[in-house]
């Protein structure tokens, strides 16, 4: 596996938040940046073996170290999925918002159910636990962007975009103020 020069970038500013001794801290934000550029790269936001193997060998710990944490995190998807990850929130709050309705509208417009990939191959549907954006329940994760205030017509009006291959704004989807930060922890 061999980063590209944008994962390269990246890796040298993550490293340079930990000392020498502590590079072994950096091991999930490597994660993020052999996802990402998978995504960029491939189509697909997934972790290969090969790449924690690079990662492992850059911090100078032994592979199994970076196994352990890729696993043990559900952000990490350890095979490939599709372009776009769907990640819908079935916790309380989301659930007594609507995030049945929510569901529906992946499987009505992206013609996908949980833990499957869409036959195209632009989707795969997930159900997580609590996105931390309940204030505007319910909640869907698409890629690292967070969609809020959805109800059915709002998802498909959002899948039908990413279809087209646009990338309609995160946030509430009724204008209201948003809770979740965009572009995730990089
Ligand atoms: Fe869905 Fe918290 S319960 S974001």
């Amino acid at each position: 596996f061999s980063f590209d020069a944008e994962s390269e970038a990246q890796i040298s500013k993550v490293l340079a938040r930990y000392p020498e001794a502590k590079k072994a801290s950096a091991t999930i934000p490597l994660l993020y940046v052999v996802q990402r550029q998978m995504g960029r790269t491939t189509g697909s936001a997934w972790v290969p073996n090969v790449a924690m193997d690079e990662i492992a060998k850059r911090l100078g710990v032994a592979p199994i170290r970076v196994y352990e944490v890729a696993t043990f995190y559900f952000m990490f998807n350890m095979k490939p999925i599709g372009k776009h990850h769907l990640q819908l929130c079935g916790t309380t709050p989301c659930m007594l918002r609507g995030s049945d309705d929510v569901m529906r509208a992946c499987h009505d417009a992206a013609h996908v159910k949980v833990g499957q990939t869409s036959s195209d191959g632009l989707f795969t549907l997930t159900e997580v636990e609590c996105l931390g954006a309940c204030v505007n329940a319910p909640v869907l994760q698409v890629d690292d962007d967070y969609y809020e205030d959805l109800d059915y017509d709002r998802t498909v009006a959002l899948i039908e975009a990413l279809k087209r291959g646009e990338r309609p704004k995160p946030g509430s989807t009724i204008g209201r103020q948003t809770s979740a930060p965009e572009g995730g922890p990089l």
